[in-house]
């Protein structure tokens, strides 16, 4: 018998300007976790895209279980036992929770119980741990919870591989662990799993083989015992690379902005903090905490029943985005796809939005200048796309959220929110978005900044806000802190 379960062999795939892959062969075995990993836009959605029949291939071949097969589309992908986590959420906003899951089989012809379908569905989270109403519809839910229903979709179909693409860049640790014992389940059953994640940590965890995607090419392949991060880094980047944080010599001044005693009914709770002028003020928090309802309101994104908010020493109006924006507050959102971007501009449109002031000429919009704007950002944070031109649809997930960053360093806005702003980003990058935060505050600005990834928190933070349940557990110094002693505080 054939070992392995899944090979795709000489598969290339080509969009307009781009070799998204290059003769890529990827073979995985029965029962194993494999970790597909590379830097943003390596090609690996766009391989497990080819995988689940979304898109087609310009070459290659494909065996299941050792015989060739075709995939003619998604609904037959399913039939040959194949799902997928997409990255980007593929829900459907308007519908509940429960039709979402089921959709793949409400597209076939066949009458539909209801009532049976809301109650396999609320199995079906309930066998999985998660805990919410399935009558919910999707636009209500938070990015957590969409991903959660993204995952119980993909496992609804009982199917044999199952292909995860960054399935926790927006669980908190403790779904993070959930969804580790439903992979440790999974794979005890025999199904098998390809995982994608920029969190190299986690393949140290729950994989067993690693493949290694470099521009559209398979660069290695190894068993997961055998290799260490720095390695896997190495080889995704072509390169060593810096992953510590890099330092600040500037130390904050004055304060821009005071928040008093701000109040919004069971959401927030007496919120009072400062923020100084060339700093950076983490929050950490769990997700629920408030965080990014606290950010939505002094961005003016949400409403406030009590309390104040002082920018240089006046009391502001902050009923809307618009008066967030003339206060010259910027906010980089933590759902890129439904509120940080506009899909089906170019490049270069999504990031001149902010301060199209600064690329005017006699109140004409400047194409040249426009276009001198774009390629900087593309230069200084190696987006990878074929043109500035090219609309931001067609970018990989990681390079649309350094479209999101480009868009909010290029506005003129003096105090920046960032919420969860590496989600996506490769190793390498990262690094590149600190040094950018660093430059930010050099210049004068203040930065917000929410993360679940407490080292990031910690390793770029002057304070941090400690946030549970609404509230502000209490302040640390980054310099001094630990994440005990942030653990410590959403405790006490
Ligand atoms: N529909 C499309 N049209 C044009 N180019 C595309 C399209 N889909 C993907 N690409 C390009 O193909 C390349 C590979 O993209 P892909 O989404 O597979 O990257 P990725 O490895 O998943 O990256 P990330 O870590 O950022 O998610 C990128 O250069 C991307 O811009
Ligand atoms: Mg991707």
């Amino acid at each position: 018998m054939n070992e392995y379960v899944l090979e795709m062999k000489g598969i290339t795939k080509t969009f307009p300007g781009v070799i998204a892959l290059d003769n890529v062969s990827f073979g995985v075995k029965k029962g194993e976790v494999h970790a597909l990993v590379g830097e943003n836009g390596a090609g690996k959605s766009t391989l497990m895209k080819i995988l689940n029949g979304v898109i087609k291939a310009n070459s290659g071949e494909m065996y299941l279980d050792g015989t060739k097969t075709n995939i003619s589309g998604v609904n037959d992908a399913q039939d040959k036992g194949l799902s997928i986590i997409f990255q980007e959420f593929n829900l459907i906003n308007t519908l509940s929770v429960a039709e979402n899951i089921f959709l793949g089989g409400l597209n076939r012809p066949k009458i539909v119980d209801w009532r049976n379908m809301r109650i396999k569905a609320q199995g079906l989270l309930k066998s999985l741990g998660f805990s919410f109403d399935v009558r919910r519809v999707v636009g209500e839910l938070s990015t957590a919870e969409k991903q959660l229903v993204e995952i119980a979709k993909a496992l609804s179909f009982n199917s044999k591989i199952i292909v995860m693409d960054e399935p926790t860049s927006s669980l908190t640790k403790s779904e993070e662990k959930m969804l580790f014992k439903i992979i440790k389940e999974l794979k005890a059953k025999g199904v098998t799993i390809i995982y994608i994640s920029h969190k190299l940590e986690e393949i140290f965890e729950i994989c067993d083989t690693v493949t290694v995607l470099r521009d559209g090419k398979v660069i290695d392949v190894n068993p997961v015992s055998a290799i260490t991060k720095d390695m896997i880094i190495e080889k995704m980047v072509g390169r060593t690379v810096d992953v510590e944080y890099p330092k600040r010599t500037i130390l904050p001044g004055e304060k821009v902005m005071e928040v008093k005693n701000l109040y919004r009914t069971k959401i927030l709770k007496n919120i009072s903090f400062d923020l100084r002028k060339g700093e950076i003020l983490g929050i950490a928090g769990l997700v629920g905490s408030g965080r990014t309802e606290l950010a939505e309101a002094i961005f003016g994104a949400e409403r406030f029943d009590k309390g104040n908010i002082k920018i240089n020493g006046k009391v502001i109006k902050l009923r809307s985005t618009r008066d967030g924006k003339a206060n010259s507050i910027g906010m980089v959102t933590e759902d890129r796809k439904e509120t940080g971007l506009v899909l089906d501009f170019s490049v270069t449109n999504n990031i001149t939005i902010t301060n199209l002031n600064n690329v005017t000429s006699q109140r004409i919009l400047n194409s040249r200048k426009e276009k001198d704007v774009a390629k900087r950002f593309i230069e200084e944070l190696k987006i990878k796309t074929p043109s500035h031109k090219q609309e931001v649809v067609n970018l990989s997930g990681g390079n649309q959220q350094k479209v999101v960053l480009a868009k909010w360093l290029f506005s003129n806005a003096d105090i920046l929110i960032l919420d969860e702003p590496t989600r996506g980003i490769d190793v390498g990058a990262k690094y590149e978005i600190y040094c950018l935060m660093n430059k930010l505050v050099a210049e004068g600005k203040s930065i917000i900044m929410i993360s679940s990834e407490l080292p990031e928190v910690l390793g770029m933070s002057d304070r941090i806000l400690v946030m549970h349940e609404g509230e502000i557990k209490g302040e640390l110094l980054g310099e001094s802190a630990s994440g005990e002693d942030v653990m410590q505080m959403i405790i006490n």
